[in-house]
């Protein structure tokens, strides 16, 4: 039996999953035009959650129209940003007021440990949106000295992109949306937010929060649906100026066709093969215990974890054996168990994904040294896996698992180069984590890594630091002073004086 009498504001979230959820567009609650719906599942039981209006492209037309009409309304587009960013703080005070309901609601939805949601989403959530409500007053312009004929007055202006769709995964649900709504409000974009079909419900209820905040009709859109109907007429549609997507690289691949209509501006957050580097000189005992977390935090769900461990020869064994028997003692269980560490991967769909992978390695020749057991219980939970003795060619080294299944691997040269050009051997490059206490080695491998984050020793995400990849894991950068500028256009301004 889960045990959920501690569960702060349990009821709270079970008694919103009951609710009738609609569309949010232009400022109203509306049915869809299809007046279609789907149901959602709890991932730890495989049991119906929720029911959710379905957005079809008719939908989409209205949310587009009525993102367009805010753009085009003085309202929100003269509104002061002092006031845009006062709306946002107001926002991060209800979220935090809320912040046990959200975070129950996140681990009914997508099956993470309720104090995973508590104490790490929900907190980032809210930091984001603070973080970006302080740039809507210092997003500037520079003047420009000209050095042609003439005398010139020239500036920049940075203006919102305006209309954009923002398309989110269900790994981190209220993460992700605050990491993409955020900066366009900020930067006063229109936005309409699509979350997966998986994990709409915090996405609903920040919605409630919004209309709460009072942002001017269509600011702000919500449209639950699916990928392929929703999604896809979303990053078609002509009146749509900009399209930020974090998921599959498969799919991103398809957002930059479609965008391609009208230009559409586009960032991507796609997916990760993330090596983590244990040199001879780490802190053997710290860079067991992270490797561990990187790899099965969210039950290795996590577009930047850390999937492929090399291990200096000299240390090999030892970490392995360590983050072995880490593995080996994560209590799995439902999100909403306070005694649980990992929960359940989201799917059948991703479980049976990720069995696969790793049965395809085994029968490819790699050992597996702790995990790939089936677990027999309801829900769809994958126990923690390491696999040894496997090649470079093997799709379980290549692809992105998107479960906790870690390769591991040792390398017994000392030259940064060829540690570097391994650890780089992957068509992604969205992180990289290196453990060690040599100074230099540090800098010069973070310098010669191919990924958009470096972290040496630790570390965590931070709305002030620019989060993105090199090579397929993305386009452009989220987060910091990059990830608010995406959303705007400079305009160049020459006064011949
Ligand atoms: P996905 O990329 O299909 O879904 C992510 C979001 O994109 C959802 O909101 C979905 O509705 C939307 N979407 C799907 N097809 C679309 C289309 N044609 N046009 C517009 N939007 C569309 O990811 P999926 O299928 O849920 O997961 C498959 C794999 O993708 C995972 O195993 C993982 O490897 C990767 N992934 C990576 C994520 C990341 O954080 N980088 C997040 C989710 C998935
Ligand atoms: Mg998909």
């Amino acid at each position: 039996m889960t045990n959920t009498a501690a569960i702060p504001s349990l009821d709270k979230a079970q008694a919103f999953t009951g609710r009738t959820h609609k569309l949010f567009i232009g400022g109203q609650w509306v049915e869809p035009m299809e007046e279609e719906s789907f149901s959602t599942e709890n991932p730890a039981t495989g049991k119906k959650l929720a029911i959710v209006s379905k957005a079809t492209a008719k939908d989409v037309d209205r949310a587009v129209a009525a993102a367009r009409a805010a753009m085009n309304s003085s309202e929100w587009s003269e509104m002061k940003p002092s006031v845009r960013a006062k709306l946002m703080f107001r926002l991060a005070d209800l979220l935090e007021a809320n912040i046990d309901e959200f975070a129950a609601l996140e681990s009914l939805d997508n099956g993470k440990p309720v104090r995973d949601a508590r104490y790490f989403d929900l907190p980032h959530a809210i930091e984001t949106i603070r973080y970006n409500a302080g740039w809507a007053t210092k997003l500037n312009g520079e003047t420009i000295a000209l050095s042609g004929p003439g005398t010139w007055h020239a500036y920049t202006l940075r203006e919102p992109v305006g209309v954009v769709a923002q398309i989110v995964p269900w790994n981190a649900p209220i993460a992700m949306a605050a990491a993409k709504i955020a900066p366009a409000l900020a930067a006063g974009c229109a936005i309409i937010l699509k979350p997966a079909e998986e994990t709409p419900l915090t996405a609903l209820r920040l919605t409630h929060l919004i209309e709460e905040v009072g942002f001017p009709a269509g600011a702000f859109n919500l449209l639950t649906g699916f990928g392929d109907t929703a999604g896809a007429a979303l990053t078609a549609h002509p009146d749509v100026d900009k399209v930020t997507f974090t998921g599959s690289t498969e799919v991103g691949r398809l957002i930059l066709k479609a965008a391609a209509g009208n230009f559409k501006r586009v960032t991507l957050e796609l997916g990760g093969k993330t090596p983590v580097i244990v040199m001879p000189d780490a802190n053997v005992a710290q860079a067991i215990e992270g490797a561990a977390r990187s790899i099965f935090t969210n039950t290795g769900q996590v577009c930047n974890a850390g999937s492929r461990l090399f291990v200096h020869q000299s240390h090999f064994d030892e970490v392995v054996e360590g983050v072995s028997k880490i593995a080996k003692a994560i209590k799995i269980g439902s999100g909403l168990d306070a005694d649980t560490q990992m929960g359940p991967v989201i799917s059948r769909t991703q479980r049976d994904r990720i069995r696969g992978y790793v049965s395809s390695g085994v029968q490819q020749g790699a050992m597996l040294y702790a995990g790939g057991e089936e677990l027999d219980r309801e829900g769809y939970f994958v126990s923690p896996t390491i696999l040894t003795d496997t090649d470079a060619e093997m799709a379980v080294r290549r692809e992105e698992i998107f479960g906790p299944v870690l390769c591991a691997m040792s390398f017994g040269e000392d030259e940064l180069e060829q540690i570097a050009t391994n650890a780089n051997a992957s068509e992604y490059g969205l992180g990289a984590v290196i453990w060690t206490n040599n100074l230099s080695a540090a800098h010069l491998l973070a310098r010669k890594l191919k990924a958009g984050t470096v972290r040496v020793n630790g570390g965590g995400l931070d709305p002030a630091l620019p989060f993105g990849g090199f090579k397929q894991s993305g386009w452009g950068r989220e987060n910091g002073r990059e990830g608010i500028e995406a959303y705007t256009e400079t305009k160049a301004v020459a006064v011949a004086l």
